[in-house]
């Protein structure tokens, strides 16, 4: 492995320029995201307080988390709609700064309930800026989406490009990304950053932490690893005449792995600059749904049987990122390709049929 991929993947340390001298407080740190965050931070020394409210995501991941790190973290189960919990923890804890992963990140979900995705997602959010400015908190990263772009006027999208999200999910995203902007402009001390995610995928190559939703997955990924363990019978391709490479949708995947080194890279960039910025975190290419299906089996040796379905409501056909300002702003860019990323979400499943259960 490159001196880089093992910094990544948390199997070398990251000489650190700063040093933190308080906690971090991670909010949804058992998700996804946030759980592949803790193990890369965890394994660079970084002193974390891990806070979620498991309605999404299993205590188990908190012993794959050790298990992968030899490091129990601590723990708080906390939802950030409850703005006294989150007072007590801040007022309990040195917090130095707060990466901010809690959050409800179903489209097709927030467009039947919006209001239980602003009142989770915006609300939530909302107690948790507070919870910072009462208690002096002022460094911030927070996990945004590329749903704020909505219809691509160019691709690939630069952070210039204009938001206009269209749908509830990509929505909440862009008013918490004002939030943090009119926050910044009231008071110059704030350093808050909004890392726009596009599409995060694979696992941790240890294959004991990994991509775990509840019920039928709502991504193309894990669709494709339930499929290649035999849990669901075939991929449902939704289109296959998009104006793209073989008609069907195109995506912008990024290695979890390399997303949660671009969080370390501006907890970094945090400690020396201030105000507000808006950061693509994307691999900045895209590839087809039958191009990731391909990989896949290529890579596993696995087959995965697909139909071709109608259009999903809401889909965009084709977009992928500009990642040029995550690298001039924090020295950031992927390490890691499509053939790892399937590796290791194959890695992940095959090892654990059932995810955490
Ligand atoms: C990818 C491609 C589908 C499932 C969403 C959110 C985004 C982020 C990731 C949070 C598309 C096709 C999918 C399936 C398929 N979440 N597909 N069959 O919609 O690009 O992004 O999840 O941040 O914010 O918007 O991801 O994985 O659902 O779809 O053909 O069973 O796969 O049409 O072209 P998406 P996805």
């Amino acid at each position: 492995m490159s001196r880089l991929t093992r910094k990544i993947t948390g199997s070398d340390l990251i000489l650190f320029n700063v040093t933190f001298d308080m906690a971090i407080l991670v909010c949804g740190a058992t998700g996804f995201i946030g759980s592949h965050f803790c193990v890369l931070a965890l394994q660079q020394g970084l002193d974390l307080l891990l806070l979620d409210n498991l309605e999404n995501s299993s205590p188990k991941v908190l012993n794959a988390i050790r298990e992968v790190t030899g490091i129990s973290p601590r723990f708080v189960e906390v939802d950030i709609r409850d703005k006294s919990s989150l007072d007590a923890v801040f007022a309990t804890n040195q917090v130095d700064s707060v990466v901010h992963f809690a959050g409800y990140k179903a489209v097709g979900e927030s467009a039947a309930e919006p209001l239980r995705y602003y009142r989770n997602n915006v609300d939530g959010s909302l107690n948790l800026l507070e919870s910072m400015k009462e208690h002096g908190v002022r460094k911030l990263v927070f996990s945004s989406s590329a749903t704020v772009y909505g219809v691509p006027e160019f691709n690939p999208y630069t952070e210039e490009h204009r938001k206009r999200p269209f749908n509830p999910y990509g929505q909440t995203k862009s008013v918490v990304e004002d939030m943090m902007y009119d926050l910044c402009a009231s008071d110059p001390q704030y350093a808050l950053v909004a890392l726009r995610y596009f599409n995060p995928i694979g696992a941790h190559p240890s294959g004991m932490l990994g991509e775990d939703p509840k019920g039928i997955p709502n991504n193309l990924m894990p669709f494709i690893t339930k499929v290649a363990v035999g849990q669901l019978a075939e991929l449902g391709v939704f289109g296959d005449d998009y104006d793209t490479v073989d008609g069907t949708g195109v995506r912008d995947y990024i290695h979890v792995m390399d997303l949660a080194y671009g969080h370390i890279r501006a907890l970094q960039y945090l400690n020396s600059n201030a105000g507000y910025q808006a950061i693509n975190l994307g691999a900045g290419r895209g590839y087809s749904v039958l191009e990731l299906v391909s990989a896949f089996e290529r890579i596993n040796g696995v087959s995965i049987p697909y139909v071709i379905k109608p259009r999903r409501d809401g889909d965009l056909a084709a977009y992928w990122a500009d990642a040029s300002k995550a690298e001039r702003l924090l020295g950031w860019k992927t390490q890691l390709g499509i053939d790892e990323m399937v590796r290791d979400a194959w890695a992940w499943q095959s090892a654990n049929p059932n995810g955490y259960n």
